[in-house]
């Protein structure tokens, strides 16, 4: 959470540390602040909102040095005084921090009692104190010092008054990444903020301190002996920040599943149809071994995880299970060397997600991790990724990214069937058969707008809203109903249909909507009495089937994969309601994409 960057060099500070915040916003967006040195002379701007917001204080900002960073709060309301950085009381040190100073309280009394005066409600501001109270002259030495005090997460850059020519930066278990080129040195929380500046890149490891100079970047461990950082490779991130003649990203990307479904699969599904992942390989034997699949994931990949669970328990007759990534920990996981954990993410940064997968692996499970950023660290950490390839996601509300993850689930499941023996090869190449069309069914979908434009005037003026399903379409509705609140800000719930009875029904009246999602056969009559429970009462109804008689009609596909196909519309009608409530679609309110604390 929160974007750090900060560079080094040649060239004007402000102009390169506004332009990576602005690609870093992602990770949140209620504030951001500066600060550049020049011949020694420390100017801080802060602003309310984007990083774009500093653009116009550049005439004030002038210097080749500096840091900078976009905020989503945590400690303290997003204002200017809560935004970083933070000077400490003399203004010898200023930091950006991202992460949870989570000791900051303690430390926080021990230095007001020294006589330190704070300025914000910050965690953060107790870095720049406390590396004040430590400093001894020498720059390393009093970092490694204040460090150790910290208990939490944190990934910093600091700039010291006594030596204008250099940044310093640290992390625990929050990324951050420096590069260098001929034009200077720069440092940034994700390596697509500065990648395409730099000839070289490394990702600085939990406990190391980085010195950033114009020429140069040097790593030390916490005792200051000198470290030798191997690249990491330089990926070339695609997805300019170009709307493409849309006028969101979240309804470019909405467009660009097709695109991300089908470049996923053709690097997991080769030209004979046979599933074939790079980096994850399963015997029979091992296969046959696995005892418990648990899916662990955040937000709209949890959601992805509990198709997974859903299928496996029926195609590979394993127990399975979903859990969210922020309860794993603590629901004392039963998890060994015969436990398959499938970690999902869009980033590959989310805090408990990898807190999860890092419980799984000491406890000896088996981890294969579904990620979008290459060099994330999930990807990292794994003991096998495989990777989606939808392109960078610029809409917080993920779409693009969660459809490519629902395929590689899909893929995995058919992969490991196979394998344990519960399905045969001759289904198996039809499923394949049925996923490899995927795209086109959602192309279809996509053909034609208009239906659902019109459809959220229905849901506009909606107190209440409601989405119900069973089996699949629960797991479908799940994330419909995380969307649609998402982005237009209206209370929306998901329930399994016959779970709507129990309780949630007593919320039911006229200015209700409830969506259901029935493209089971099986299952369709059942649903269509729990609709009938709730318009008995008075609420509006919208049915999204494959059936003639839906007020959505969407393709028709095998169960399993009608999740993907009745997500799309949803995806449409949120995007639609929220533009008629005017909302900040791209970047809703309290969210942020990245999500790297706990
Ligand atoms: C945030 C995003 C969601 C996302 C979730 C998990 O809450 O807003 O769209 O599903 O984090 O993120 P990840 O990067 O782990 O998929």
């Amino acid at each position: 959470m929160c974007g750090i960057m900060g560079y080094v060099g040649e060239e004007n500070a402000a102009d390169i540390i506004i332009d990576g915040l602005e690609k870093l916003e992602y990770r949140g967006y209620d504030s951001a602040g500066m600060a550049v040195t020049d011949c020694g002379k420390l100017a801080v701007k802060k602003v309310v909102g984007s990083p774009s917001g500093l653009r116009k204080f550049s005439d004030g900002l002038i210097g080749k040095i500096g840091i900078g960073h976009t905020r989503w709060a945590t400690h303290g309301a997003p204002t200017v005084e809560n935004a970083h950085p933070h000077c400490s009381m003399s203004g010898l040190f200023t930091v950006v921090h991202n992460g949870i100073i989570e000791n900051y309280a303690e430390l926080k009394a021990e230095l007001e009692a020294d006589g330190y005066i704070f300025k914000s409600d910050t965690d953060t501001e107790v870095i720049a104190h406390l590396l004040e109270k430590e400093y001894n002259r020498d720059l390393k030495g009093t970092v490694s010092a204040a460090l150790t005090k910290l208990k939490g997460s944190y990934a910093l850059g600091i700039l010291c008054a006594d030596y204008p020519d250099i940044i310093v930066c640290a992390k625990l278990s929050s990324p951050l990444f420096a590069g260098t080129s001929s034009g200077g040195a720069y440092l940034a929380s994700d390596a697509s903020a500065i990648a395409s500046r730099c000839d070289r890149l490394y990702r600085l490891g939990d406990g190391e301190i980085g010195i950033l100079a114009k020429d140069s970047f040097k790593v030390y461990d916490i005792d200051g002996c000198r470290i030798r950082k191997s690249e990491v490779k330089i990926k070339s991130y695609d997805g300019t920040l170009d709307k493409g003649g849309y006028e969101h990203f979240m309804l470019k990307e909405i467009h660009e599943q097709p695109v991300a479904v089908r470049r996923t699969l053709s690097e997991i599904i080769d030209e004979k149809r046979r599933i074939k992942f790079k980096n994850f390989k399963m015997t029979v034997q091992d296969a046959k071994k696995i005892q418990k699949i648990s899916f662990v994931a955040c937000g709209s990949a949890y959601h992805v995880g509990m198709v997974g669970a859903y299928a496996c328990e029926r195609f590979l007759h394993i127990n399975s299970e979903a859990c969210v990534a922020s309860e794993y920990r603590y629901k004392n996981p039963v998890i060994n060397e015969n436990t398959l954990v499938v970690v999902i993410s869009q980033s590959g940064e989310t805090a408990d997600t990898l807190a999860a997968l890092r419980l799984a692996k000491r406890s000896g499970a088996k981890v294969v991790s579904i990620v979008n950023v290459e060099n994330s660290t999930i990807a990292q950490e794994s003991d096998s990724v495989i990777f989606t390839r939808a392109g960078k996601e610029v809409a917080v509300a993920t779409t693009k990214a969660y459809s490519a993850q629902l395929a590689v689930v899909y893929a995995l499941i058919l992969y490991l069937a196979v394998k344990v023996g519960t399905m045969n090869r001759k289904d198996c190449d039809s499923y394949v058969g049925e996923l490899c069309v995927l795209p086109e069914k959602i192309e279809q979908i996509l053909s034609d707008e208009s239906k659902f434009e019109k459809l959220a005037d229905t849901v506009v003026d909606s107190d209440y809203i409601c989405f119900i399903g069973r089996g699949f379409d629960y797991c479908a509705v799940a994330e419909a109903s995380l969307k649609l609140k998402e982005v237009s800000y209206i209370p929306c719930e998901s329930y399994p249909a016959g779970e709507l009875k129990h309780g949630t029904i007593s919320l039911i009246d006229e200015k209700s909507l409830i969506i259901a999602m029935c493209c089971s056969d099986e299952l369709r009559t059942k649903t269509v009495s729990n609709i009938n429970e709730a318009t008995a009462r008075g609420a509006r109804s919208i049915t999204i089937s494959d059936t003639e008689d839906a007020d959505i009609q969407v393709p028709k596909i095998a169960d399993i994969f009608s999740v993907l196909i009745e997500v799309i519309p949803s995806q449409l009608i949120a995007y639609y309601t929220a533009k008629k409530r005017n909302c900040e679609i791209d970047k809703p309110r309290n969210l942020a994409k990245s999500v790297t604390v706990e």
